[in-house]
């Protein structure tokens, strides 16, 4: 029996079954590599769900928590800390936003930011609570970002949701100005839809909402847990598109590992007040010294800017693999979001191909394979990638 084989059968044996693993044990990573416990060696281009954006443990990353582990991990809010000030600063200054909460995952960043727009809605518009968010978004897995995600797969278990939610299609302003009502204060919005399937908006989407936000009073959110930190080629999505938000939301690529997340809004938007909100762990000092020196090495390095010439990269040796394997239907991206539609359900055997090669992909939908790798990876592992792509890809045919 190999080492993986015994690490899942104590996870079958142990662990909660609420999630469709795939039969591989990591026990190592370098930059853009992975390691199981049997010794094989990937490249991973998943990178913890769009998590790792400077690859498994970057130096400045690895250095500072060692550093603060050794100085001091854990107080409560009652107290200031440092690095989590440092980090406000820092996003605050690469942002158009002036406010910053830290919580400690991507559902978290969503609840304070409709908890901020409850309270914006009962101050500033009589009362409205309603946010209009979209089908095939993703937005979390707690009670209020379940009911705001536009997936009914992911919400049928666990009826009665809660409400105040309405959905309408993406890339759809019209959809949007029709369900607007005296209820509505809020349009909440990723810049492009990560978990939905890599779906890319046209390019004035975001700017036609923002101006019947602007029009009609309505807060714009918008959801970068997967889009922020480099993910599109810009620091934050949104400066993909010429718009600003009222409010934002971060998660995933800001800790670059470690676990944290942050809703960010503008001064006269921010209607928390003390008592209103908070967290235990959030923005702990271990956390937040992470996420301030990943943070600061991506903007002095200009990641984003590497981000944009690795697009092309990408994309032109994925469409090489789409016009060899007729199988392949679709192939689009952004920034080092992409996917690779099929004309059938065949993600899952393409994964189990890509696993052999040695490559690791996300199966985003039954039909279409998901590719986040770190946002510094570089054009040989790209092309070195995309060859065990096209092994795996072989075994389909
Ligand atoms: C756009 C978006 N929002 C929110 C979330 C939820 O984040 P978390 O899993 O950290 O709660 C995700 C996770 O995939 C996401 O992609």
């Amino acid at each position: 029996m190999s080492h993986s084989s015994a690490w899942i059968t104590l996870e079958e044996t142990y662990y909660a079954q609420t999630v469709r693993r795939q039969p591989v044990v990591l026990v190592r990573g370098q930059g853009c590599r992975v390691w199981d416990a049997d010794g094989k060696e990937y490249l991973d281009l998943v990178a913890g769900w769009a998590v790792n954006n400077l690859g498994h443990c970057h130096p400045v990353v690895t250095h500072a928590i060692a550093e603060q582990a050794d100085t001091l991990v854990q107080t409560s809010n009652q107290f200031y800390t440092t690095p989590q000030l440092l980090l406000a600063q820092l996003l605050v200054e690469h942002s158009c936003l002036q406010r910053v909460f830290f919580g400690n995952s991507g559902a978290e960043a969503n609840e304070g930011a409709l908890k901020l727009a409850r309270k914006y809605g009962r101050q500033q518009r009589g009362g409205a609570y309603e946010v209009i968010t979209a089908y095939n978004s993703f937005h979390g897995r707690t009670m209020a970002t379940l009911a705001a995600t536009g997936q009914p797969h992911y919400q049928e278990a666990f009826v009665p949701l809660q409400p105040g939610f309405v959905h309408v299609p993406y890339n759809n302003v019209e959809a949007i100005m029709q369900t607007t009502t005296d209820k509505t204060v809020a349009v909440m919005l990723e810049p492009v839809q990560g978990e939905g399937g890599v779906n890319i908006p046209d390019d004035d989407y975001l700017q036609r909402v923002r101006a019947w936000c602007d029009a009609q009073g309505l807060l714009l959110i918008l959801d970068e847990i997967q889009t922020g930190m480099g993910r599109l080629g810009s620091l934050f999505g949104y400066q993909e598109y010429g718009v600003e938000p009222d409010v934002m939301t971060l998660a995933k690529g800001l800790g670059y590992g470690v676990p944290i997340g942050a809703f960010l809004a503008k001064e006269a938007c921010m209607a928390l007040a003390p008592g209103d909100h908070g967290s235990t762990f959030g923005g702990n000092a271990l956390t937040t010294a992470a996420a301030y020196a990943g943070t600061k090495y991506l903007i002095e390095h200009d990641i984003p800017a590497h981000v944009k010439r690795m697009e092309q990269h990408l994309l032109a040796h994925l469409r090489v693999l789409q016009e060899r394997f007729a199988f392949v239907t679709g192939v689009r991206g952004k920034g080092l979001l992409a996917a690779m539609e099929f004309d059938g359900d065949l993600a899952s055997r393409v994964l189990t191909h890509a696993n052999a090669a040695g490559v690791l992909l996300n199966a985003v939908r039954p039909n279409t394979v998901r590719f986040m790798p770190p946002l510094t990876i570089t054009a040989e592992e790209i092309d070195e990638a995309v060859n065990r792509l096209e092994v795996a890809l072989t075994h389909i045919e």
